[in-house]
Order: C-alpha cells, then sequence, then structure tokens
C-alpha cells in the first residue's frame, strides 16, 4: 500500500430533516496528507527512504519513497513526484470549487469564474461534472465528499419529479443541485438542496446519463477506498435498483441498446444523437457491470440481476457487430445490397450506401477503427464521437482487438481529435446547411465550436485511463503535457475552439471545474497507473459464452452471434 496514496475513512451520520432539506452532521475524516509532503516513517519492521531521483522528469524534482521490508527485499517504489506549479494551482482551484451543505463538502460548481457575472447554472453542482473532481479526490485519500455526494443524490433521486404536471419515472438523477438558504420563522434560515431534473435546464433536456455515472461512482468509491459498506446499504442497494430497473425497462425498441432523445448525454444540446447514441450505450454498458458487481444477490434482486447479464451480453454483441467501422467493414458497407427481407440479411438495417460520407472515404485508416456514433434503421451516423469509443474502451464493450484500434485510430488521426488541445468531443464538425437542419441553428453549436467538434480538455482522463488500460501511456502523456502546457495560461477553459482547437471557445466559461479535475486525475492516473487499474474492465468471457438469442432453439434460424463468437473472443 503506498505511503501517500492511502485512503482511510470515517463514515458520516446522515441524518435527513424534511424531504429535499437535510443536513448531515459528519464526524472527523481522517484525511491524508497530500503528495508534496512526504512522511519518513520508522519502525521496528520496516522503514521508508526518500531520495531525489535524478532525470525522470523535466518539469519537476520527483521523489521516489521506497518502502523496505526488514526481511524481504524492496517490496514496493511509491513515486511522488513533487509537484508542479501548475498541479499546484490545480488542486487550489479544485478546492476552491467545494460546495459545502450543513457544514459538509458536498461537491463541486461546474464553474468558478470570479469574472463571470452571469453564471447561469454554472455556479450549481453537475452531477456528471462531478465525476472526474470526486476521481481526484479519492485518488488523494478524501473520500468524504464523495460519500456525502452520493449519499445525497440518492436522497434526491426520490424526489417527486414533474415537467409541466408530467412526471417521469422514478429512478431518475438531476442533472445538478444547488445548495439554498431558505428564511424560515423569525430570523433562522435553513439550508435546502434544490434539484433541477431538466426542469429548468436550457431545452428541457432529458437526463439519462446522470444515474449510469452515479453508479459508475459509487463502484470507484469501494474500489479506491475499500470501503464497500457504503454499497451494501439497502437504500443505496435500491438506488442502484431503480437506476437499472429504469434503463431496463421494456418499451416500443427492438434493439438492446438505448432509445433516448436529443441532448440527453454530456453533449446536451440538439446535435442529431437522438436514437442508440454510442455515448449512452457505452455508458448504459458500465453501469450494467457496475451493477453486476454491487448488487446483492437476495430473492428480490435475482430477476434483475438476470435481466442486466441478458442485457450485457447482448448489448456487446450489438455494438461489437453493427458499430465497428474499418477498412473492411466500409468496404463491406460500400458494396451494400438494400432491401433485403430475410432472417439472414446481411445489410441488416437496410443501409443506403450512398449515405456514406465522402470525409469518411478518405479518413479511415488503414490500421485501426472505432465505433459509430449511431445506428437506426437506414441510418449509421458515422461521426467519431471520442466519449464512447473511450468508455467502450474502459468497459471493454468493445473487444480487445477493437479497443486497440480505437487508440490506433485517435494516434493515426491525432490532428484532427487532439490536435492542438485534446480532446475533440467529435469529428468531423456540422456544416452549412447540415448544421442548420440538425441543430436549430444553434450559435452556440457553430462548427468546430462547443459540442459541434470543440475541444474538451475534460476528456482527458478518460483517454488517460484507456490509454493505461491499452499499454499505450505514451499517447496519454503527449497529450496530457500539452493541456498542461496551456490549460493554466489559458485559465482552464471549459473547451477550445476551430479545427484543430486553437482558440479558448467563443462561450467557454473559465475556471471549469471538470478541465481543472480531468487534469488532475490524469496527472495522478499517469504516476500510479496501478490505481487506473479499479476504473477500468477486463474483458468478461462468461458474458461472451452467454448466448441469450432464443433463435437457435426455435430451430428457425442458428444464432449468428455463435457464429460471430469466433472472430469477437481474441
Ligand atoms: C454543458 C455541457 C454538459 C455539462 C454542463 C456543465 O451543458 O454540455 O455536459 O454537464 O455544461 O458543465
Amino acid at each position: 500500500m503506498s505511503t501517500v496514496f492511502r485512503p482511510g475513512f470515517a463514515s458520516p451520520s446522515i441524518a435527513f430533516a424534511n424531504r429535499g432539506s437535510f443536513c448531515v452532521a459528519s464526524r472527523a475524516v481522517v484525511r491524508q496528507q497530500h503528495s508534496t509532503s512526504v512522511e519518513t516513517r520508522v519502525n521496528e519492521n520496516n522503514f521508508e527512504r526518500i531520495y531525489v531521483q535524478n532525470g525522470i522528469a523535466a518539469e519537476a524534482k520527483p521523489l521516489v519513497v521506497e518502502r523496505i521490508d526488514k526481511d524481504e527485499n524492496i517490496r514496493e517504489v511509491v513515486s511522488v513526484r513533487e509537484e508542479s506549479d501548475i498541479e499546484k494551482e490545480a488542486w487550489k482551484l479544485l478546492n476552491d470549487a467545494v460546495v459545502r451543505y450543513c457544514g459538509s463538502p458536498v461537491g463541486t460548481v461546474a464553474a468558478n469564474d470570479p469574472g463571470d457575472k452571469t453564471p447561469l447554472n454554472y455556479d450549481q453542482v453537475f452531477i456528471r461534472d462531478f465525476v472526474p473532481s470526486a476521481l481526484a479526490f479519492l485518488l488523494r485519500g478524501e473520500g468524504e465528499i464523495v460519500r456525502n455526494f452520493l449519499l445525497h443524490t440518492l436522497q434526491l433521486q426520490s424526489w417527486e419529479k414533474t415537467v409541466d404536471c408530467y412526471s417521469p419515472g422514478q429512478g431518475l438523477m438531476p442533472a445538478s443541485f444547488k445548495v439554498r438558504t431558505v428564511s424560515l420563522d423569525g430570523d433562522k434560515t435553513e439550508e435546502v438542496l434544490d434539484p433541477d431534473f431538466g426542469e429548468s435546464a436550457i431545452g428541457r433536456v432529458a437526463l439519462w446519463t446522470l444515474g449510469l455515472w452515479w453508479i459508475i461512482l459509487l463502484r470507484a468509491y469501494g474500489k479506491i477506498t475499500g470501503d464497500y459498506t457504503l454499497q451494501e446499504r439497502v437504500d443505496v442497494q435500491t438506488g442502484i435498483k431503480l437506476v437499472l430497473n429504469l434503463c431496463l425497462a421494456d418499451g416500443f425498441d427492438m434493439f438492446p441498446s438505448l432509445l433516448v432523445t436529443d441532448g440527453s448525454c454530456m453533449i446536451d444540446r440538439r446535435m442529431g444523437i437522438h436514437g442508440h447514441p454510442l455515448e449512452i450505450q457505452a455508458l448504459f454498458y458500465s453501469s450494467l457491470r457496475c451493477g453486476r458487481e454491487m448488487l446483492t444477490v437476495t430473492d428480490g434482486s435475482k430477476n434483475l440481476v438476470r435481466a442486466i447479464n441478458n442485457r450485457l451480453s447482448a448489448l456487446s454483441f450489438h455494438i461489437r457487430e453493427y458499430y465497428w467501422v474499418d477498412m473492411k467493414k466500409m468496404n463491406e458497407i460500400y458494396r451494400y445490397k438494400t432491401e433485403e427481407y430475410s432472417l439472414d440479411a446481411t445489410n441488416k438495417f437496410n443501409i443506403y450506401p450512398e449515405q456514406i460520407p465522402l470525409w469518411l472515404m478518405d479518413w479511415i485508416p488503414e490500421e485501426g477503427g472505432y465505433l459509430i456514433g449511431n445506428l437506426q434503421p437506414a441510418h449509421m451516423d458515422f461521426r467519431f464521437f471520442t466519449l464512447g469509443n473511450l468508455w467502450s474502451v474502459i468497459s471493454s464493450l468493445s473487444t480487445p482487438k477493437q479497443n486497440e484500434a480505437i487508440l490506433n485510430l485517435i494516434e493515426g488521426k491525432w490532428n484532427d481529435i487532439v490536435g492542438h488541445m485534446p480532446l475533440k468531443i467529435c469529428y468531423p464538425a456540422l456544416e452549412n446547411e447540415e448544421w442548420r437542419i440538425i441543430t436549430g441553428s444553434d450559435p452556440k453549436n457553430t462548427a468546430w465550436s462547443y459540442h459541434n467538434g470543440g475541444s474538451w480538455p475534460t476528456l482527458l482522463w478518460q483517454f488517460t485511463l484507456a490509454c493505461i488500460k491499452m499499454g499505450r501511456i505514451d499517447l496519454a502523456r503527449k497529450a496530457v503535457s500539452m493541456a498542461e502546457s496551456k490549460l493554466g495560461a489559458d485559465r482552464w477553459p471549459e473547451y477550445y475552439d476551430t479545427r484543430t482547437g486553437k482558440f479558448i471557445g467563443k462561450q467557454a466559461r473559465l475556471y471549469q471545474t471538470w478541465t481543472i479535475a480531468g487534469f488532475l486525475t490524469s496527472k495522478v492516473l499517469l504516476e500510479n497507473p496501478e490505481k487506473a487499474s479499479l476504473l477500468f474492465w477486463e474483458e468478461d468471457y462468461e458474458l461472451l459464452e452467454m448466448c441469450v438469442c432464443a433463435l437457435s432453439k426455435t430451430g428457425r434460424k442458428k444464432c449468428s452471434r455463435v457464429a460471430a463468437k469466433s472472430q469477437i473472443l481474441v
């Protein structure tokens, strides 16, 4: 166990007053010292030697702690390099972004720009945005804020939600919440947590990914802190079930992928991603894997666990088989026959080859491939969406070979996907008439800006995680050092504009918390790659063995999954 990042926690006791207005009385938390301060301890059995190692990183003097066991040889060498000024600034800004509720930390604001007089809702705690902050805190050994956040958002999940008198299903998590001070009788005031389920959000967007992020963070909390009591709590187990039941509920759909409206993920404005966008599928798959790990199997949960297993298996087959494109697949699509009416059609979704965009013909490299953005009848959205592809690698939604190919593609198309600032949210941008029709002439989403091909530094931590998983630390280092050389001087923007991410985004907030936290999380992961393995998943062979396709049993047709498995298993 490392000297510096060792987590230690005392569980806060939670007391709830009325609905949505509750206070946390937390007992003292054992905070860990930060990586700049290195403690030398000597005891009977072991001692730690600290010395400055030369020549590892140019920008800072790395300290290395060797833990030496008296009876054995060196057991562990932990890098505790001295932080650069930019990292010190980032930690300070992250701490300054912390939001307190009844005296306890519960999250971080989305952006904290002192010069911004119209922060809209950026002064709120966004569930999705808090994830990199939470990881930075957890990796530094601070669990209290994450635990509080998980428990408070869980309470908000059961809030009665209405949009124009309509109540969406149980299990939704809010997009964001704000701590408000309300006046009581006399001079007294009370703090309340005020959630936004989309009823105030710009465009009234639906919020699919937030429950998924909540589950992913819950698992990360257990893995990093070793405190599994939180996920075992009855209310937390109920929270997991509510989110997953909502996602697994039967609908009108024929596909195992989730059907959602436009703007229901990180891209929360109209960008033509309604249907079955990859980002949602990758986060859905990840949270199903989390659920599979965390749910206590009882008589009450065994049906849900069975449904999770079936869905995992069907979803991974669907995405691996139908979302994948590389040179070979492109050539197949190019020669597709259409209007095939039969069970064994090759062109199952009746894709007309004419829809292959011109840019893609020259763009797709010989080496590498990627998962397309969306798939519907007669529609393949060939845009490359970074978050979905990265989460497919991280969660093993894609095969080991596909994972490698995705990183090869990013490396091969570095100028397009990384350019001057990692990483582009999607490639390419919608332009001209396409932009007008698909975005509804959205001035924030003009070509190569914001969601429409803008570059988002917060994607860096997920890229770092995917690279570490696939043994491509070189790529992650290159991206992180590029970000490090600019982010501080540019005042931590939310996003960058232009085809290569050269300029600070037109309407980008400054001091954006997930930019800061994403950078810090990437730095800590690069220095402690063993921690990264707590956050990703390897291929699950048991799932691949599971064939949920009933066709084979009816004798109508041999299950195509069995035939496909030989190509999938590596
Ligand atoms: C923007 C992003 C969204 C993020 C929010 C707060 O709306 O599209 O993903 O959660 O800002 O930073």
